[in-house]
């Protein structure tokens, strides 16, 4: 039992909303508190004992961030989020692209991995171009290979859905890529929370998750490159502590990934996040998968009883999370009386409209799991909905 790690579940909460944000076990908070209290100072900067004890820390947690990707240290950029990072990388794409070159995205992707590119494009006169999704919500991949050609200079697409919850085939989409010359940028801001990424394996170039859905703090994220990639793009702000030497006439940028990381980074979320990646490699993936997929596989059971129910995607090939509608009553409305059960779902367009738009919806509800979720959530939200539904009726 997962939950008692998590002092928020001393009340009876019944959270279904983890692809939103997770809920951060007491270690990660202790962490927190203790770093403030004994370890806490601007980094890089001091040469006094406290500054040294925070830098070693943060790096430390920059070393903690790689080996939980495969990466090495010098390919991770500490950023405030997944959006932080996937923009860092299109707004250099931005500079660089040229008219008559492509990015091409999936119809699927969250926002954040969307229109930073569709921004880069409009910016720099490159073609925008999405590939689709089949109605069981598995990528197109006779679509995806007819959209790339020669001239695609980025393919941006994410390793697990938000909204469809399939876990795509992402090395085959690199290894197509990589064929025309195109660099991949990898969104795992869901995937990393329930799988083991090696990047490694899924070889792309460019890589972005957040801190906050690993049950770590917010206003965190991470960017994976891979070093030649990394050092291929423009400086996305600049300060203190991204420069080499600053003279009126020129600036020199430092290496990467400190070029990166302009002004005072977010020290004590990076090694909270550090802790959260700790506790997850503690219990292990295997352990997580487990009981998630048992859990998962009690509510989409449970859903399909339920008449009506009308899911985005096939069911059957989702992990971690699952977005529907049931006939005839909005999401908004069958989440008003949820909420008033004290079960928290998400409901809306899930920063996916293009998808929604896709399927013929304006909206779904979707139910994401934690680590922490049993059983009785479950129960508990699948009796909430058919009580919202009988509301409706
Ligand atoms: N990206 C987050 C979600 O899917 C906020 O809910």
């Amino acid at each position: 039992m997962l939950k008692k790690d998590f002092k928020i579940f001393e009340k009876d909460y019944v959270y279904l909303d983890s692809a939103a944000s997770a809920q951060k076990p007491q270690k990660v908070l202790d962490k927190l508190l203790s770093f403030y209290q004994s370890d806490y100072a601007n980094v890089h900067r001091g040469s006094c004992e406290l500054a040294l004890k925070a830098t070693k820390l943060y790096e430390e947690a920059r070393q903690t961030v790689a080996d939980f990707i495969r990466a090495d240290s010098k390919e991770i950029v500490f950023t405030k989020g997944a959006t932080e990072a996937i923009n860092l990388v299109a707004a250099s794409y931005a500079q660089t692209l040229k008219k008559g070159d492509e990015v091409l995205v999936c119809i699927a992707e969250h926002h954040a991995n969307f229109v930073p590119w569709q921004q880069a494009c409009i910016l720099s006169g490159a073609t925008f171009k999405t590939f689709n999704v089949l109605d069981d919500g598995r990528w197109d991949l006779n679509d995806f290979e007819k959209q790339l050609t020669k001239r695609t200079k980025v393919v941006a697409v994410a390793q697990l859905s938000n909204v469809l919850g399939v876990v795509n085939p992402v090395e085959k989409v690199v290894k197509l890529a990589h064929k025309v010359g195109a660099k991949v940028m990898l969104d795992v801001a869901q995937s990393i929370a329930h799988m083991s990424v090696d990047v490694k394996t899924l070889d792309c170039d460019y890589m972005a998750f957040s801190g906050h859905k690993i049950y770590g703090p917010n206003g965190i994220g991470v960017l994976y490159g891979k070093c030649k990639a990394l050092n291929e793009l423009k400086p996305y702000q600049f300060g203190g502590d991204m420069v080499d030497t600053v003279r009126v006439e020129k600036t020199t940028f430092a290496d990467v990934p400190a070029r990166f990381e302009a002004g005072t980074p977010p020290i004590a979320n990076a090694v909270g996040l550090a802790e959260a990646l700790k506790y997850v490699n503690k219990i292990g993936f295997a352990k997580i998968q487990k009981e998630e997929n048992g859990v998962f596989a009690t509510l989409i059971k449970g859903l399909k009883q339920i008449k009506n129910v009308e899911f985005l995607g096939n069911p059957d090939l989702k992990t971690g999370l699952v977005a529907f509608n049931v006939k005839g009553i909005h999401a908004d409305d069958l989440n008003l009386i949820l909420a008033k059960e004290n079960v928290c779902v998400r409901v809306g367009h899930h920063c996916a409209m293009p998808l929604h738009a896709r399927f013929g919806v304006k909206a779904s509800l979707r139910v994401s799991l934690g680590l922490y979720n049993d059983s009785k959530d479950i129960e508990k939200f699948l009796k909430a909905l058919k009580k919202a539904i009988g509301f409706f009726k």
